[in-house]
């Protein structure tokens, strides 16, 4: 029975789908180093992990039968995605998985901004009674302005437009304008014509530091600030100046430039202590609806791959998905050289079977083809395609009807 070993408190959801896919599956709580992983991974086939494992090139030379890795989060800095891919293992991930929650948090901090609900409520807890609509807002007919039209982006773009906002956004790339949202032509267009400004980048480098004083000062006075992408895409000394001097009337900041290791660790920032500031410890994708389909997304990924060789979405190898029926399915995975194809076909003939269907597709050196054929996989074929010089890796699948 093949095995999956998820680390680090994953979702029972996985467990459920990929002991149901026919794995059996040791659970571990916590996350392993790389001496105690290299071990637990004896006989694993899949590995599940979330951001506190690191799978080195070390871990996986020492580990040549693990097939795929499930990176149970967003980020895959803590996996050595080249030498997955040079190994043959196909890692995924949950790019998607949490995008609403963050989403629900953004709308929920434009209003409370909007409302000045956080100083209302430390002021009632002090004590202190303090009725009055000044300062407070609807965020019905004001402009939001969306920086970054990506996967949240463009989500809260539909969700603060249902709630009578009017959207703007700018992207370094054209996007599709969803409902009414208005493309803008360049950053600083936007700055001056939205009241609450929203960053939604991606964490390239080039983006760092792209938020500063000129970018306040170009904000319209009284407007709000909210950045729930990457902390180090703010200067956050620009924005408490600017928040100080009252020219930024709120903001809310849920990722930071160093944010604390571990559970309890003391967290120090410029913005702490501001009025009208909403700081929030980088949970903006931390909902137990995110875990759970972050669970059931990879699961569904690996269970799939396992199954059926399909690599849609892998984020280290070529995205392969082959439909349909078959007597027989392999899938290679080789040096991306000219001439693999017509090898693979030329040995698939002289072992007297036929292509039913197959498809390939390249990424950087490597190449990876899946094919079905007309009958049972003979022992030379699969030794043949096994010595090709070129490669990597080959899968054999049970028949699919
Ligand atoms: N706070 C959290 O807990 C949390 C959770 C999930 C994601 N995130 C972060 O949110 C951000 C957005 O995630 P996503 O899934 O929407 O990413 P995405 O890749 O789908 O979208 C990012 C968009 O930003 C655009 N972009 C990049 N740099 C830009 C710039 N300088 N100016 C204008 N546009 C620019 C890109 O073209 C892209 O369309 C990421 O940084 C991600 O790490 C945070």
């Amino acid at each position: 029975m093949p095995t999956a070993l998820l680390l680090e408190n994953i979702d029972p959801v996985a467990v459920e789908l990929l002991s149901s896919a026919g794995f059996e599956v040791e659970s571990v709580h916590g996350a392993l180093d790389e001496d105690d992983l290299t071990a637990a991974l004896d006989g694993v086939d899949l590995l599940g992990i979330r951001s506190k494992t690191q799978v080195t090139a070390d871990v996986l030379a020492r580990r040549p039968g693990l097939a795929a890795v499930g990176a149970f989060c967003i980020g895959t800095n803590q996996i050595d995605l080249a030498a997955a891919a040079g190994a043959g293992v196909a890692v995924f991930n949950a790019p998607y998985s949490n995008t609403r929650s963050v989403v629900e948090l953004a709308i929920a901090e434009i209003i409370s901004l909007a409302r000045r609900l956080i100083d209302r409520d430390r002021a009632l807890h002090a004590g202190v009674w303090d009725k009055s609509a000044t300062g407070s807002h609807e965020i019905r007919g004001r402009t939001l302005g969306i920086v970054g039209y990506g996967n949240i982006g463009s989500q809260l773009s539909v969700l603060a437009e249902s709630l009578g906002m009017r959207v703007l956004f700018y992207d370094l790339e054209d996007k599709l304008a969803l409902g009414n949202a208005q493309p803008c032509g360049s950053l600083e267009e936007l700055l001056e014509r939205a009241e609450t400004v929203t960053l939604h980048v991606d964490g390239r480098a080039g983006n760092a530091g792209m938020f500063g004083a000129e970018q306040f000062a170009r904000m319209r006075r009284r407007s709000l600030f909210l950045n729930l992408s990457r902390g180090f895409v703010v200067d956050h000394e620009a924005l408490r100046e600017h928040v100080l001097s009252g020219h930024i009337a709120g903001a809310a900041v849920d990722v930071f430039p160093d944010e604390p290791k571990s559970q309890g660790d003391e967290f120090s920032s410029v913005l702490r202590g501001l009025p009208n500031v909403i700081l929030t410890p980088h949970v903006g994708g931390s909902t137990q609806e995110a875990q759970y389909d972050i669970g059931r997304f990879v699961a569904g990924k690996l269970a799939d791959f396992t199954r059926t060789g399909t690599t849609t979405l892998s984020v280290n190898l070529p995205a392969v998905a082959l439909h349909g029926s078959s007597a027989a399915r392999f899938a290679l995975l080789h040096r991306n050289v000219p001439g693999v194809l017509a090898n693979v076909d030329a040995l698939v003939g002289e072992h007297g079977l036929n292509v039913d269907g197959q498809v390939l597709a390249t990424r950087g050196q490597l190449g990876y083809v899946v094919t079905d054929v007309n009958a049972a996989l003979p022992p030379a074929l699969l030794a043949a395609l096994r010595a090709l010089p070129e490669t990597v890796r080959l899968v054999e699948f049970p028949p699919r009807t």
